[in-house]
């Protein structure tokens, strides 16, 4: 009987994110049995190795990035199913030495599937898949199980550079492959926390039906980082924050809170309901936009080595938002993200309404916070809910207070595994769900399309400036001040009360 057999194609295999992410990811998985049985891994790039070069190449990164010391004796048997084949994505020759080398590794063990990783930078793409098109190596066009095994592709992220790059990709794909056969990548959705939402709002009966405009008073998502762009001052000159957090994984976190609950797990479904926010997302007219949005640069930007002299490229963004159907007509979606930023968090606040009456005093009127659940992606993992409690001994007076959850305190044991790890078992596996789908990409950009034509300096020139290390341009206060709210901080919070 025939023997099936996997190979995943590692296209830059030698590169920062094969040496960080995938191949530590891939022993890992090794190293839990979630591996398909005959997988080989083929890494490809430029540079001459043979293949034990690259096995001890991949086992530093692992010792390096990974956890290869309480696993040295599976290192053995993975790394002899690790190859290595130099050659060049722009020259089509090289796809023949790999199809020879594939039906060489593969041989006696057809139908032999094959997953290419394209691990390489964004201008590589087109010619890649076209490349794999003519080569014969993608299989024949439309079919997602050819007779001699499947094909599938997954593409790094950034997915274009806008609307009509990402056109144009999603064009040159689709020539090559069916939508089926397709995963392109946002890490952020294989973090657990993120896959958490799903399972906290569809796995919930208490919250759900709150979760609407007559309950929800306005939802915040922040994704801060507190470092600067350090050496990457180059690629972000280039790309700015709208495209580096904004149009994926802002606009990602947005439908996971937003979106109707799909009937099943399944890829489609899932994709469907998510779609349905983007489109429901309401289009601004020029001049609305600038009212609605606000970009910002952190003061010593400019210096920074790389960026080039007066730069209008914003290191931050915040967004008002609205989802203009039944669930959610009328409640703001604020959404903000940042460099240099006073701390490192990823959250999303839902602060539902006041109370129609308030019969109590407070001890603080600041302290009166409305009800609010925060789910915390990033750093301390969890969920917080406030709710108002009676300050003990003091007649009937109130305060709000936290109830919480951590991931790490309920799992002690458990570690929580990196965003790759589910991602390329999932490609292997063929589950699409926390892939993205080609009409999601274009539908997020065209959202963002707005903000890239500020960036070029059409209608807003320079950002506006803020201080490392605080929150970002105070017109992003300004922003929620206008109507009647503020900023809800680290895992909900207030952020000064935090501070
Ligand atoms: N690094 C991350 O943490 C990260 C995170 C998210 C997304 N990504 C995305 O992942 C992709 C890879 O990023 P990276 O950071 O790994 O880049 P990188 O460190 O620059 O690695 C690029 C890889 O591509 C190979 N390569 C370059 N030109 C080639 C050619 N003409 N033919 C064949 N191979 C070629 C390089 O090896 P040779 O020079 O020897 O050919 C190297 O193995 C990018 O799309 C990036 O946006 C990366």
């Amino acid at each position: 009987m025939a023997v099936e057999a996997t190979t995943l194609i590692i296209f830059g295999g030698t590169g920062d994110l094969a040496r960080r992410k995938l191949l530590p990811a891939l022993f890992q998985l090794g190293c839990k049995g979630r591996l398909p049985d005959n997988l080989r891994i083929v890494g490809f790039a430029r540079q001459q190795r043979s293949d034990d070069g690259y096995r001890d190449l991949m086992g530093e990164s692992v010792r390096e990035f990974g956890s290869l010391a309480p696993h040295a004796d599976e290192w053995t048997d993975f790394a002899k199913n690790l190859f290595y084949l130099p050659g060049d994505l722009d020259v089509p020759g090289d796809y023949a030495n790999l199809q020879s080398r594939l039906k060489e590794l593969e041989e006696g063990q057809e139908p032999a599937n094959r997953l290419f990783y394209l691990s390489v930078a964004p201008r590589f793409f087109e010619a890649a898949i076209a490349n794999l098109g003519s080569s014969g190596l993608a299989g024949e066009p439309g079919l997602g199980r050819i007779e001699h095994g499947w094909r599938r592709a997954v593409i790094e992220k950034p997915f274009g550079r806008d609307l009509d790059s990402a056109r144009t990709l999603n064009d040159a794909v689709g020539r090559v492959f069916d939508e089926s056969q397709v995963y392109r990548i946002d890490h952020y959705l294989g973090k657990e926390t993120v896959q958490n939402l799903l399972v906290f709002r569809f796995s919930n009966t208490i919250f759900e039906p709150l979760w609407n405009r007559n309950y929800v008073d306005n939802i915040q998502i922040t994704a801060a980082e507190e470092v600067s762009v350090e050496d990457r001052a180059g690629y972000y000159d280039n790309s700015g924050v709208v495209r580096d957090m904004v149009q994926n994984h802002l606009l990602q976190l947005l439908t996971m809170v937003a979106m109707e609950p799909p009937n099943a797990m399944d890829a489609n479904s899932l994709r469907n309901h998510k779609i349905e926010v983007l489109r429901a997302i309401r289009r601004w007219e020029p001049a609305d936009a600038t009212q609605n949005t606000v970009l910002g640069q952190y003061k010593g930007y400019l210096e920074e080595r790389g960026v080039a002299s007066g730069s209008s490229t914003p290191t931050f963004a915040a967004l008002r938002l609205y989802v203009d159907n039944w669930r959610w007509q009328g409640v703001p979606f604020y959404l903000r993200t940042g460099k240099s930023m006073a701390e490192k968090v990823t959250e999303i606040v839902i602060q539902f309404k006041r109370p129609p009456h308030m019969m109590f005093s407070v001890a603080d009127a600041d302290d009166l916070s409305p009800n609010s659940l925060a789910l915390c992606l990033q750093p301390d993992e969890g969920v917080h809910l406030r709710f108002g409690v009676k300050i003990p001994d003091q007649g009937m007076i109130m305060d709000s207070k936290d109830m919480s959850f951590h991931y790490d305190s309920a799992f002690k044991d458990q570690d929580i595994p990196e965003a790759y790890e589910r991602l390329l078992q999932d490609a292997l596996e063929g589950d699409a769900s926390l892939f993205i789908r080609s009409d999601h990409i274009e539908q997020a950009w065209r959202i963002v399309e707005h903000l890239l034509e500020n960036q070029s300096g059409v209608s807003n020139p320079q950002p506006e400036q803020y201080d490392p290390g605080s929150w970002g341009p105070e017109s992003s206060d300004r922003l929620l001040a206008e109507n009647g709210h503020r900023w809800l901080g680290v895992c909900g919070l207030d952020q000064e009360a935090h501070a």
